[in-house]
């Protein structure tokens, strides 16, 4: 037995002198030491020895594995030094990893600065639910069931009394039935209406409403507030129309249009030759949607004003397809660094 482990020992020691890389090294550390290497079975086979041998042996054993153990472990040490001293060394003048910078989503820089200039004046910025129930959708801003203004919101019904919303203005109705006049607010986000998709339609697209109640707010408080807004998105020399528009909630109502920057509305093709483009719906908050939220409306009067931000951000950077916001394709995004 003595003699067999002595001959091992040498067939590892040759075997160890050879070895030229940590895969092979690792294969000889099972060969001998492993869960079913040499030494581990014959550690396991003392049993079967005469008595009186078992101790030496096992003692024997035991010494050379942990002799093989030690010298495994200062070849690992040799290979790991290596490692860094030759293959793997490291280069401190290799150019470091480009990492590509996202930019801010068009639709996002819109929602950025309308925040901020509403803030401006005094507005504060609230946010409401896309799944909303009839009640706030349509009820509570004066469209009834059987009302015809429904006809032009196709709508997503989850179910007869819920719906994801088709316009923001739902916002107006929340935040006029949870506080006390009085209110100044805006509130963007995703509303969504069965539209077929083309050059300017998606079922999915972004509002902004604005919203203000108080004493003595009248259309040139609406007037001016719009026009402040317009000239900061498109530029100091743009000029706002108003033309009678018909929206149930707001009483006078209008269509709110801004002077074509291209033609500086003396007309063209990008403008139907009008001079002006479309921008938003606005108007007087009807006195039955103050009433349904209990405010009184001898004393209060109010603005309202829903856009749509997409439209706004084809108008601001000469987009001329809707889709392209939603393709994500990044020869379209990277534009807006
Ligand atoms: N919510 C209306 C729409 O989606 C826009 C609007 C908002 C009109 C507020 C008047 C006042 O068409």
């Amino acid at each position: 037995m003595k003699e067999k482990i002595g001959h091992l020992k040498e067939k590892f020691n040759q075997q160890i002198a050879l070895v030229k890389d940590r895969a092979e090294l690792e294969k000889i550390k099972n060969e001998y030491i492993g869960r079913k290497g040499y030494i581990t079975r014959m550690l396991k086979n003392i049993a079967t020895l005469p008595g009186e041998n078992r101790p030496k042996i096992g003692q024997l054993l035991n010494q050379t594995k942990q002799e093989l153990q030690h010298i495994i472990a200062e070849k690992e040490k040799d290979f790991l030094k290596q490692k860094f001293v030759t293959k793997e060394t490291f280069d401190l003048t290799i150019p470091g990893k480009n990492f590509k910078m996202g930019t801010i989503h068009p639709i996002e820089l819109v929602l950025q600065q309308t925040e901020e200039i509403f803030l401006g004046m005094g507005f504060r910025v609230v946010d409401g639910p896309e799944i909303e129930l009839d009640y706030y959708n349509f009820e509570g801003l004066n469209i009834p069931k059987e009302h015809p203004a429904r006809d032009d919101q196709d709508s997503f019904y989850i179910t007869p009394e819920v719906l994801l919303r088709t316009q923001t203005s739902p916002m107006q109705v929340r935040t006029m039935e949870k506080e006390p006049p009085p209110v100044r607010i805006i509130s963007t986000g995703k509303c969504y209406r069965r539209d077929s998709i083309d050059s300017t339609h998606t079922p999915m697209f972004h509002q902004i409403e604005g919203l203000a109640v108080d004493k003595d707010i009248s259309l040139s408080d609406l007037k001016g507030v719009i026009t402040e807004f317009c000239q900061q998105v498109f530029g100091k020399d743009r000029k706002v129309r108003f033309r009678p528009g018909y929206f149930p909630f707001v009483e006078p109502g209008a269509e709110v249009d801004v002077s074509c920057g291209l033609c500086k509305g003396r007309g063209c093709r990008s403008c139907g030759h009008t001079g002006w483009l479309e921008i938003m719906g606005a108007g007087m908050v009807h006195p039955h949607v103050l009433e349904m939220v209990g405010y009184d409306t001898e004393r209060l009067t109010g603005f309202a004003f829903g856009m749509g931000v997409e439209r706004i951000a084809m108008l601001k950077y000469a987009v001329n397809d809707i889709r392209l916001f939603f393709e994500n394709d990044l020869r379209f995004l990277n534009q807006f660094k």
